[in-house]
Order: structure tokens, then C-alpha cells, then sequence
């Protein structure tokens, strides 16, 4: 790969994705792209460099996607999951009892593991009569695909899952385990970059984006976050990973004790309220 070739891609998953590419890495990012290669039937890395240049969108959305790093795991991050099972969710509850609905994002779902664990977790809560809405996007189709699928392979399930939580919510298959029926009318996926438009989204008491704002560039980093706390509800609550914090980005957030989890900043709730 030639150094033009690494600003190039550098810049193309930057536009698209916010990713940030880090420099030096040239052979692990060839060959991140050989299924490209492969899918779209080019000779060689040079041909897929030719084509890109020559402005294949579908093909600079591939290059995007087989940038991203996938990994995820059902309840990744346990305290997080236990902050919001007995911190957050019964605040909100109380504070909801009226409308019983409650609008929650997980915004870089990957395979869907943090949805369904989401969905496990309120599975477990009495909430006959509430109106849940969960929904889960990601940039990658092949994650979405997955992830609405609800099919895990053993090793998948065991990493998070009880073997309670397994036997009550999923059906063995042939090779894996399914995600139950009554779940999976629980979330609706939806494939979706965070660098379009929040427009469509609003008013929502739980976002989790996690583990996705780390491959980000300081902009992109800045522009998601400014734009998330938009689609909070006054209370509403921002959920990042362990590795990542708005401070030093954006004023927009106030840290709730314990950390990683986030409330819109006092100031511009209030600013907020005032302007209504
Ligand atoms: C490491 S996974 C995190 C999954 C999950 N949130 C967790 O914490 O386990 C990062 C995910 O972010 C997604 N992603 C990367 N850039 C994105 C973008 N611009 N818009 C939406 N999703 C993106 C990737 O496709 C990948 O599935």
C-alpha cells in the first residue's frame, strides 16, 4: 500500500464512518480488506484502490465496514448492567409511571448481544403495561443481519449469559441458540451510521454507545455526542465503555456518580426548560 493509497482510505472511512485509521498499519489493513477484494472481484488491492478513486459507493461502504471492529459480548461491562437495573431503570420508572413508556437506543449494537441483553434485563422487571421501545442499529449490514437473526453459536452464549438466562431465553438449534419469540418482539434493528441524521431520534430515556466512539476521530467523537445529547429526554441517560468519556469533548454532559453512565448538564436541561 502506498502512502497515498493510507490517506486515502484514511480519509474515505473518516467521512463516512468517523473512523480513524492509525498509521503503520498497512498489512493489517490489507488484509481487513481481502474479503472486499474477493466479494467484489478484484485481482488485487490495487484494482479495489482503482475503483474506489473512481467513486463506487457501494464498494467505499464495504472499505468502511471492514474497517469497524466488531466485538461484543452479552452483558459486557456487569456493573454498568447492574447500575442500570437498580440505579437508572428504577428512577426512570418512577419518574414514567404515568406515560408507562420508556424509549431506549443501543447505538453501535455490533451483533446484537447488548440489545438482547438489554432486553433480557427488562424481561426480568415487572413491566406488564409499559410500552418498551428498543431499538438497535449499527453501521454494518452483516452485524444487523446477524443481530436480527438472534442466532448464537455456544461459545456466544456463555460469554455473559447464565445458564438460566439461556435456557429461558433462547431455543437450541441445530448449531447454536436462538433468541426467544417473546424477545424478539422486543427490539427492532435497524441498519444506521451515527454520522447521518439523529433526526428520527428523540425523546429517549437510555442510549447505550459503547465501545464505538474509541475508533473515532476527535471530531466525529465531538459531532456524535453533541448531537446524542439532542435525542435525550431531559432526564434521560447516556451509557459509554469503560474506555470512553465526553469530558474534554463536549460540556453537554454531567457524569452520574459511579461513573460511565451520563446525564444531560444540569445548565442546558435547565436552559432547556427555560426556552419552553
Ligand atoms: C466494538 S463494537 C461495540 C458493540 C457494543 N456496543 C459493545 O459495546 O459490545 C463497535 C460497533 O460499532 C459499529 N460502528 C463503527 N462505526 C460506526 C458508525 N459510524 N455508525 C454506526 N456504527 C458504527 C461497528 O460496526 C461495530 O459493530
Amino acid at each position: 500500500m502506498t502512502e497515498d493509497d493510507f490517506h486515502f482510505l484514511s480519509r474515505l472511512v473518516r467521512r463516512r464512518g468517523g473512523l480513524a485509521l492509525s498509521d503503520g498499519r498497512d498489512a493489517q489493513l490489507e488484509r481487513r480488506l481481502l474479503p472486499v477484494i474477493r466479494r467484489f472481484g478484484f485481482r488485487d488491492f490495487d484494482a479495489l484502490m482503482k475503483n474506489l478513486r473512481l467513486g463506487d459507493d457501494a464498494l467505499a461502504a464495504a472499505v468502511t465496514e471492514a474497517m469497524t471492529v466488531n466485538e461484543t459480548f452479552f452483558f459486557r461491562d456487569k456493573d454498568q448492567f447492574a447500575r442500570l437495573r437498580h440505579q437508572v431503570l428504577p428512577s426512570l420508572l418512577a419518574a414514567r409511571a404515568d406515560e408507562k413508556r420508556l424509549r431506549i437506543w443501543s447505538a453501535a449494537c455490533a451483533s446484537g448481544q447488548e440489545a438482547w441483553s438489554l432486553a433480557i434485563l427488562l424481561d426480568g422487571m415487572a413491566l406488564a403495561g409499559w410500552t418498551i421501545e428498543l431499538i438497535a442499529t449499527d453501521m454494518s449490514g452483516d452485524a444487523i443481519t446477524r443481530a436480527e437473526a438472534g442466532i448464537y453459536s455456544q461459545y456466544d452464549v456463555m460469554r455473559g449469559l447464565s445458564l438460566e438466562d439461556v435456557a429461558r431465553h433462547f431455543v437450541p438449534q441445530e448449531r447454536g441458540f436462538k433468541i426467544s419469540d417473546r424477545l424478539k418482539r422486543m427490539v427492532s434493528f435497524r441498519k444506521f451510521n451515527l454520522m447521518d441524521s439523529f433526526g428520527w431520534l428523540d425523546d429517549l430515556d437510555i442510549v447505550l454507545c459503547r465501545n464505538v466512539l474509541i475508533h473515532f476521530d476527535r471530531a466525529a467523537r465531538i459531532s456524535v455526542l453533541e448531537r446524542m445529547a439532542e435525542t435525550l429526554s431531559s432526564d434521560g441517560v447516556l451509557l459509554l465503555g469503560e474506555a470512553e468519556t465526553p469530558h474534554h469533548l463536549t460540556a453537554l454532559y454531567q457524569e452520574l456518580p459511579g461513573g460511565g453512565i451520563y446525564t444531560r448538564a444540569r445548565a442546558q436541561v435547565t436552559r432547556l426548560s427555560a426556552a419552553i
